[in-house]
């Protein structure tokens, strides 16, 4: 196992997971520990992890997967397994899956109790270089993302690359948009390493490599701002258009994954940069043609323009109905809060159309 340098959340990088965890877990050897999967990754992941020695789990708690599970039904169900368990304020929950169980198991373990310690195991690689660091935990409620959570650090973060075998190429290529935000964030040289990476026949390899840096850049940010007052605000970069396509194309009932809308709303949004702030106009074609080719295109128009502005309005980082964007002047240039009116903002929406 090898530690990142990482400052915020503590990341080691796998070389044996079961190992791994095994020594990972020794401090927690007399107390109770729990594991928490989905439907999904219980099948896929659980018995990698199930032999650690000298170690047994008290339980698994399997809720079901997907983002439709991270509600307050399924963290009744965590809270529950942990007091049916036994589970005591020095007892440790194990989060082994993507973002979803990440995030809700999380969640459980702040207010368990009043707090107790939690792994994160990530197994999507959304989840490895995004969801899984950085100490944000929460469930959504009444229809609205993450509308309940908390801060709260994961005692370490233990992530293995050869997890994502089993993932399938949307959720793979999903993931590698986080990881292109976090390169615009870094400057030109990673930003050219990612973009030269094939991420359709991905080297493992290379890709873990990869993965290892974009959560150093993440862990940056977070460190620097924790609780997102400021310059984690960053981390946003292509997320404000990018939601409100999300939230679009639910609308339309052809949903898109994530990384896609973030992908799409990164073109949309660099050409914002550009209008605001002399961002290259060579560089937000170079990723408008590398998003058209990776990610295929995303289709509306300019009837729908009322709609994505509309959205953008509710998000909720926005303050005093403003609308605040983080834009770039250059890869690794960030200007967060970069107020932007109607009429340009559309102008960014016209601009993706017509790509
Ligand atoms: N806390 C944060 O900072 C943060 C940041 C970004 C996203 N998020 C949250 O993360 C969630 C999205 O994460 P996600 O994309 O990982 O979603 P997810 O956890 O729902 O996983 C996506 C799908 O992949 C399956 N899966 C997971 N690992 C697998 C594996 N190794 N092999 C095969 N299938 C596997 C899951 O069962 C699920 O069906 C959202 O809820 C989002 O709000 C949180
Ligand atoms: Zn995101």
């Amino acid at each position: 196992m090898q530690e990142l340098n990482t400052k915020e959340t503590s990341v080691a990088l796998a070389d044996d997971l079961a190992n791994d965890l095994a020594l990972l877990l020794e401090p927690y050897k007399r107390e109770k520990i729990f594991v928490l999967t989905d439907d999904n990754t219980f099948k896929m992941c659980f018995p990698l992890i199930q032999q650690v020695p000298g170690i047994s789990f008290d339980r698994c708690i399997i809720i079901g997967a997907g983002d439709a599970h991270k509600d307050i039904a399924a963290l009744t169900k965590v809270l529950e397994a942990l007091v049916v368990g036994g589970a005591t304020r020095h007892s440790l929950l194990v989060n082994l899956g993507g973002g979803m169980p990440c995030d809700l198991g999380g969640f459980a373990a702040a207010t368990f109790k009043r707090g107790i310690a939690f792994i994160n195991i990530p197994t999507t690689l959304l989840a490895q270089v995004d969801a899984s660091v950085g100490g944000k935990t929460g469930i959504n409620f009444m229809g609205f993302k993450n509308e309940i959570g908390s801060f709260m650090q994961a005692r370490q973060v233990l992530v293995d690359t050869s997890l994502l075998k089993t993932l399938d190429s949307e959720n793979l290529i999903s993931g590698f948009a986080e990881m292109i935000k976090h390169a615009y964030l870094k400057g030109t040289e990673m930003l050219e390493r990612t973009l030269r990476f094939d991420i359709l026949n991905p080297d493992m390899k290379e890709l873990a490599a990869l993965v290892a840096e974009s959560i150093k850049i993440k862990d940056e940010y977070v460190t620097a701002d924790p609780f997102e007052k400021n310059i984690r605000k960053a981390l946003n970069l292509g997320h404000t258009i990018g939601h409100a396509f999300e939230s679009f194309a639910l609308k339309k009932n052809r949903p898109v994954f994530h990384g896609y809308a973030v992908a799409y709303g990164m073109v949309a949004e660099l050409y914002l940069a550009h209008l605001k702030l002399q961002f290259p106009m060579a560089l937000v074609e170079q990723l408008s043609e590398y998003v058209k080719r990776v990610y295929g295109s995303f289709e509306y128009a300019a009837a729908d323009f009322d709609y994505l502005y509309e959205t953008m309005t509710h998000d909720k980082k926005n303050q005093a109905g403003r609308i605040n964007f983080t834009l770039l002047r250059n890869p690794g240039e960030v200007a967060i809060n970069i107020h932007c009116e109607r009429h340009e903002v559309e102008e960014a929406l016209k601009y993706f159309i017509g790509k």
